[in-house]
């Protein structure tokens, strides 16, 4: 099969959070399955772009209602990353160091999304699949079957339509509808949803197959996500909830070339330890107690917001027994109140405000704990490193972390799993981690030995999404 996949990032070219992660590993696997698979993404001006050697494959011209342009598509050359990744510049619109936080974002993704149509359908073949992520390549599906420009060479073409996040949709006036390509106007129902042209919606009617990317968070968005519900309830016969799986040759702490030793299972006490060690010098704490840490957006539905709360009521009734350390960026209230703290309760919270991709590596493999309490949680990649890396997640009962965590008081357990996304669920988490670490270091090892001999890699999941792509052929 050939599978073009479609999304706006793609790991280590363009991430900012998990979806360039899955985008980096799946294709990959996927290739290694015997499969020829395509990543496009837009060319924006990061480093591994400077990096590379890249070589140009089409040019084209397209246009975003009366504004028009020409774009370019490059490929790189070495195929270093398992499959060919494709870049497409747009003069004005792509070329920009960050990914999101533009206000032209809407007519970004608009941008590419129409100039990717174009160049696929200027191809002397038809890919099998058209696999697209997120409302950023949302109508995609929809403009695959209904623009005139593109239906005939591309409607017959199974698209398939992942959701990793439903909480954004992509929500764009109605009056810009002739930003679209000239398209089949009864079929405009299919890009709205309450008065808007919603990308989510609309690639959730139009796609042929939608998968979530876990199946505990297909059943929850079908009680909540953001207006869509009763959209999820009357479509859920083409829905198929299918789990992340990681990169396990990126993620792997007996190579990982960014941790301070590597270990495996059987060095893990020592190999953490040294991690530990490193970090907790770095960052001024105390390498004797458990270190607790938080990786991620700050973001509400990360419930970063109670963050402060939870960790200022853990210093208090847990101080001199715990570190605790915060890589995130975010919502900039709380990027200050984590400064402060840092300044307030020296040797026992520290923060890295920022994005720091080597730094993540390393408190994978130097925490003790990892703490996720998400409002929200598509599937989460950070506890399937975590448990990579031996360190114990300490996760709220939701969506992919439901699917992949066991609280260790349940049989086969070896994580904390908490129900709320509240201060007092946290600090009693806080609390059951304290009471392992301290007392029942045996426990704690086993518990760590059994999580690192999981196999959480691609390979399972890559073979669901080509199922499923043969069940549409
Ligand atoms: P989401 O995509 O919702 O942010 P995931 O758990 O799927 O959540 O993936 C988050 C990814 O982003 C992980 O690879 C995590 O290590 C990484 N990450 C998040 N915040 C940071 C940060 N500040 N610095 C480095 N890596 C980060
Ligand atoms: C989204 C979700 C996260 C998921 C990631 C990759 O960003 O918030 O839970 O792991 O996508 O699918």
């Amino acid at each position: 099969m050939e599978i073009l996949h479609v999304s706006a990032e793609c790991y280590p070219m363009a991430k900012a959070g998990g979806l360039g992660d899955v985008l980096g590993a799946l294709p990959k696997y996927q290739e290694q399955a015997g499969h020829t698979v395509k990543v496009i993404i837009p060319m924006y001006r990061t480093r591994y772009l400077y990096r590379k050697e890249w070589e140009l494959v089409h040019e084209g011209r397209q246009q975003v209602g009366f504004y028009s342009f020409s774009y370019s598509v490059i490929r790189e050359r070495s195929r270093e990353l398992g499959f060919d990744l494709y870049l497409l510049d747009i003069n004005g619109l792509l070329d920009r160091q960050e990914i999101y936080g533009y206000e032209d974002d809407p007519q970004r993704f608009l941008a590419f999304q129409v100039s990717v149509l174009d160049w696929v359908s200027q191809w002397s073949h038809r890919p099998d699949v058209i696999h697209t992520h997120d409302h950023h390549t949302g109508l995609i599906p929809f403009m695959m079957k209904y623009a005139y420009a593109f239906r005939d060479r591309l409607q017959h073409i199974p698209s398939v339509f992942t959701i990793h996040n439903a909480q954004y949709q992509g929500w764009l006036g109605w009056q810009h509808r002739e930003w679209l390509p000239a398209h089949d106007e009864w079929k405009s129902g299919l890009i709205e949803w309450n008065d808007q042209i919603n990308p989510l919606a609309a690639a959730v009617k139009s796609a042929w197959r939608v998968t979530t990317v876990s199946p505990s968070y297909l059943d929850e968005i079908r009680q909540r996500s953001n207006g869509l519900e009763k959209l999820f309830e009357y479509e859920k016969g083409k829905c198929l909830g299918i789990l992340n799986g990681i990169d396990a040759d990126v993620w792997n702490p007996v190579t990982d070339p960014l941790l301070v030793t590597n270990y495996g299972i059987e060095t893990i006490t020592a190999g953490k330890m040294a991690n530990k060690l490193a970090l907790c010098k770095q960052f001024g704490l105390d390498a004797t107690r458990p270190l607790i840490v938080y990786i991620g957006r700050l973001v509400h539905e990360k419930a970063a917001d109670l963050l402060p709360e939870a960790f200022y009521q853990c210093l208090q009734h847990f101080g001199g027994r715990l570190n605790i350390l915060l890589l995130g960026s975010g919502d900039p209230g709380l990027q200050t109140t984590f400064k402060e703290m840092s300044n307030r309760y020296v040797g026992s919270f520290s923060a890295y405000i920022g994005y720091y991709e080597e730094l993540s590596h390393r408190m994978y493999a130097g925490a003790d704990f990892l703490l996720m309490p998400s409002r929200v949680e598509p599937c989460g990649l950070n506890q399937l490193y975590a448990l990579r890396y031996g360190t114990v997640p300490m996760v709220r009962k939701t969506g992919g972390l439901r699917d992949t965590v066991t609280d260790m008081g349940d049989p086969g357990g070896f994580g904390i799993c908490f129900d709320q996304a509240s201060v007092g669920d946290m600090v009693h988490a806080v609390g059951r981690a304290l009471e392992l670490y301290e007392s029942d270091r045996v426990r704690l090892l086993g518990m760590q030995e059994y999580m690192m001999g999981f196999d959480h890699s691609w390979d399972r999941s890559a073979l669901q999404y080509l199922q499923l792509y043969k069940s549409i052929l």
